[in-house]
């Protein structure tokens, strides 16, 4: 059985005034239907797709030979090495992250049995704080390591600092042919780490091999992609994942928006947005293991939707849409994401949530099987008898009851077991969310600028070459402001 949805609690029969209307729906149904079909037409031209980042729709339905090559070097890497580190940020780690909490075990990498042969597993370069990369490089052997990194521009800083840290720890201990050792997932044609791999591969053609992420596939819409290697090194079954997505796809491409289970979703939230001042979404999973999934939805929504501008959507001279910010229309708004998980958070963020400004909606995850359970023993207890699954659903339930009490807003995603092909399915569906939310608020869900800031700050104060001149004037008549009297 795949996902449900139970969206009860998002309307006024529930939350009396903070819910949406039956009036609220039939004012927004002529918008949703446009963007809708806009949605569609991009999805099912494959020029369009690649050119405006849509790319990532038709994942679900990729070469099985490019799987199978992807799994077998997967093996060959799980065979041979004890550790695995990742390198890579954003779009490039928290995919990753997401599915090795999801879908292994907890404690994978303390304990061999859970293991089975695959590799220790590791996640840097998505930090510049020196202390973990250190003592990780500190207690593994190099020897037994594998490096894997993940960017498409090969310059994003994390990672590449990263990068050089361990090219100079691995070369110490396996010599000149460190090379072999390390396989980069970048873009096929362009950028430094392309460039690295083809000049790697022209000394030695086992060192820096490599992996392509897809032309049209952005950061944050690639598990799909560039998670393949990383899931087929920790056994995870592919082609049950892409089964989940692409089951998710179909029902994701139905044209009765209310019966489309992420176009509702997007279109609830989005009036609830635009009416009752609904401006934070909180995800929270009732499961440890997909918590991780909460902290990559957070960067899916505030990345696509929390933009300055508004799109404006021309037809170039290829005959497809150019999408371009309209400098005239400033968006500068879009719902903020925040990650938590029952049952941690009900003694936190709960009792805001609860009493506090009823200015979020929460969407629950209600996990119905865990892969395993534990049964309290013993007679006297109120507890006695009880599994932890049930007591589970028990307080997400009460969770729920008690918002519903406070008439705040919230949904529920109900997934029968955390695997492979729900998990898919589930990832699917908020990238389908999310698309449908940029065609309905009219901003390009697929790029970052608001990312470049920070970037550009850094590169001139390091002094990268190709800073442009319109930067570097900015940040000299815009320093940081620092009065030393409001530093105490
Ligand atoms: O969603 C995105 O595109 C970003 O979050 C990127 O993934 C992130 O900035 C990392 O970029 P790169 O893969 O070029 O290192």
């Amino acid at each position: 059985m795949s996902l449900r949805f139970d969206f009860n609690n998002m309307f006024n029969s529930s939350v009396a005034d903070h819910g949406v209307s039956q009036d609220d729906i039939n004012e927004i149904l002529p918008e949703a239907q446009k963007a809708a079909s806009h949605l569609k037409k991009i999805i099912s031209n494959p020029k369009a797709r690649v050119k405006l980042n849509l790319e990532w729709a038709k994942l679900p339905e990729q070469d099985k030979a490019v799987i199978e090559q992807i799994q077998k070097i997967g093996r060959e890497i799980s065979k041979k090495y004890e550790n695995v580190i990742f390198l890579g940020i954003g779009g490039s780690y928290l995919g990753l992250k997401a599915a090795q909490d999801a879908l292994c075990l907890p404690y994978y990498n303390e304990f061999k049995s859970l293991r089975k042969k695959s590799p220790r597993v590791y996640f840097e370069g998505n930090n510049l704080d020196p202390d973990p990369l250190k003592t990780l490089l500190k207690n593994i052997n190099p020897k037994k390591t594998f490096v894997v990194v993940i960017s498409k521009s090969g310059e994003t800083t994390e990672t590449k600092a990263a990068l050089i840290i361990v090219e100079a720890w691995l070369k110490a201990s396996a010599g000149a042919k460190y090379g072999r050792q390390i396989l980069a997932i970048t873009d096929p044609e362009s950028g430094s780490l392309h460039k690295r791999v083809v000049a790697e591969q022209q000394k030695d053609a086992l060192s820096f091999r490599s992996f392509p992420l897809l032309k049209g596939v952005g950061g944050r819409f690639s598990e799909f992609n560039m998670g393949l290697l990383h899931l087929a090194i920790v056994g995870v079954n592919i082609n049950e994942l892409f089964a989940g997505a692409k089951e998710m796809f179909d029902r994701c491409s139905q044209d009765n928006i209310l019966k489309n289970p992420a176009y509702m979703y997007a279109l609830l939230h989005v009036i609830l947005y635009r009416k009752k001042a609904k401006s934070l979404a909180i995800l929270m999973p009732f499961s440890q293991g997909l918590k991780s999934t909460a902290d990559w939805y957070v960067q899916l929504l505030a990345e696509s939707i929390g933009k300055k501008y508004h799109r404006n959507v021309s037809i170039s001279a290829d005959g497809v849409e150019d999408w371009l910010n309209d400098w005239d229309n400033i968006f500068g708004k879009g719902r903020t994401p925040i990650s938590a998980a029952g049952t941690n958070d009900l003694h936190s963020i709960q009792q805001n949530n609860v009493e506090g400004e009823n200015n979020k909606v929460i969407t629950f995850i209600r996990v119905e099987k865990f892969k395993t359970d534990l049964k309290i023993p013993g007679k006297n207890d109120l507890l006695s008898g009880k599994s932890f699954c049930q007591l589970m659903q028990l307080a997400q339930e009460a969770t729920e009851w008690a918002l519903v009490r406070e008439s705040r807003p919230n949904c529920t995603i109900i997934m029968p077991e955390i695997t492979p092909f729900n998990w898919g399915a589930l990832l699917f569906f908020f990238e389908m969310a999310t698309a449908f939310e940029g065609e309905l608020q009219n901003v390009n869900a697929f790029d970052q600028p608001g990312v470049e800031g920070y970037k550009n700050y850094m590169y001139y104060k390091l002094g990268k070459p190709g800073v442009s001149q319109d930067i570097i004037n900015e940040i000299k008549t815009h320093p940081l402001p620092k009065n030393p009297d409001l530093i105490l």
